[in-house]
């Protein structure tokens, strides 16, 4: 059929129909998927990375059912009830303290939250951000994102009677280089707003930081006066084994956290959610009418995300999210294969990368589609695998076996 979209994506040639059920334990989320011609896949793509609880959890179905008989959109000059839960639960999990959230939709908003958040709260005009970095499509977040093709069609340019769009300024430094930083701090003193780095680069290939890089990032930015954002939108909410990779990488103490954390992907079990989280002292900034968005924070969505937190933490899923990288280390160890260059990652958040040949990641995505199994390509050379939570032994043996069998 024809495909009446845009065509922004590569396209797969597969039409999902619905998840599988059959045989799922009571209580559970799919892992399966089927087409429209009826073939099962174990689902490793899962939306990129937004389903946590696997597709059609009962108990996240049966909350937001209750929500859409109760109230389903609210604006935000109104309170909401699963708008304040929501804002308190994630709050409780980012340890920022007085944290305040601005809920939006999708990824992409959030970003754009917290560069207005650390442009506004510190009086600065210039973010810092990395290499290979992936922070959204919006006008804004592309200018953060790394890969040129992105931006190079959309740049903003003065005419004449023209009012130039919002245009940012952004400065790229290697990710894990510390030296770059400082250096770029130096260079552009007290004009550094905000440091933006991902926890772990998603699209880039999954790249996790080393701990010092993020460490010295804390250092940096207290020593300068910036502030240190942390997009966890792909990371965070509980992929890695604990509620933010931050935690994972970094730790708990109280000093060494970020002081803008931003959320989204997993964080609604697969309905649109996304939260800015912010230290009160900077929220404040945020005065009336700096910021909104129609549907951000709406009863249903935040129904939908506080019910997957709280079906989280009742099933222990962070546990067996944190087991699925070493549970895959371990199959491979068993049954190498040469042409696997590392396995990297932490938890749920898994990259496979391919050795040799330009570009080998996408069609080997291919041939494990045609075996039954759906990953992502992220990079030219890496398959990403973001299963659901619960997902253990079995469905990590499922995909080396066929990604062995694909490679072969
Ligand atoms: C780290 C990171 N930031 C931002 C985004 C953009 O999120 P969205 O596509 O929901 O706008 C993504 C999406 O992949 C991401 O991985």
């Amino acid at each position: 059929m024809p495909d009446l979209r845009w065509p922004t994506y590569a396209n797969r040639n597969l039409q999902l129909d619905s998840a599988v059920f059959d045989g799922v334990p009571a209580g559970e989320g799919s892992l399966f998927v089927r087409d429209t011609d009826g073939r099962t896949y174990l689902d490793a793509v899962n939306g990129i990375g937004c389903l946590p609880l696997g597709h059609g959890h009962p108990r996240w179905i049966a909350a937001m059912e209750a929500q859409m008989r109760r109230l389903v959109a609210a604006a935000g000059t109104f309170f909401t009830e699963p708008q304040q839960r929501f804002a308190a639960e994630v709050a409780a999990r980012c340890g920022l303290p007085e944290a305040r959230s601005f809920i939006g939709n999708t990824g992409t908003e959030v970003t754009e939250a917290a560069v207005k958040l650390a442009l506004r709260a510190t009086g600065r005009d210039l973010i810092l951000v990395f290499d290979r970095a992936f922070h959204g499509r919006t006008l804004g977040a592309i200018a953060m994102t790394a890969n040129a093709a992105y931006r190079a069609p959309y740049v903003s340019t003065i005419g004449e009677n023209v009012q130039r769009f919002a245009h940012m300024n952004v400065v790229r430094v290697p990710y894990g280089d510390l030296d770059a930083v400082r250096r770029a701090m130096s260079a552009h003193e007290r004009r550094v707003a905000m440091v933006a780095v991902e926890p772990i680069q998603g699209e880039a290939g999954v790249y996790p930081a080393p701990r010092e890089f993020l460490l010295g990032l804390r250092e940096l930015c207290t020593q300068h006066g910036a502030l240190l954002g942390a997009d966890e939108i792909q990371s965070g909410s509980g992929r890695t084994g604990r509620f933010l990779a931050w935690s994972t990488l970094v730790g708990d103490d109280p000093v060494l956290q970020p002081d803008i954390v931003w959320l989204a992907k997993a964080l609604g079990g697969g309905f649109p959610i996304a939260a800015c989280v912010a230290r009160g002292d900077l929220a404040k900034h945020m005065v009336k009418g700096s910021h909104g968005s129609t549907f951000g924070g709406n009863p249903l969505a935040c129904a939908a995300a506080v019910a997957t937190l709280q079906i989280m933490d009742d099933d222990r899923l962070l546990q067996r999210a944190a087991a699925q990288l070493p549970a895959l280390r371990e199959i491979a160890a068993n049954d190498p294969e040469p042409r696997v260059k590392e396995i990297r990652g932490h938890g749920a958040m898994v990259g496979i990368e391919i050795a040799g040949e330009s570009r080998p990641a996408a069609p080997l995505a291919d041939a494990m589609q045609q075996r039954g199994v759906l990953v992502t390509v992220c990079a030219d050379h890496t398959v990403r695998v973001l299963l659901p939570y619960r997902a253990g032994a079995d469905e990590l043996r499922q995909v080396w076996t066929t990604l062995r069998a694909a490679l072969a």
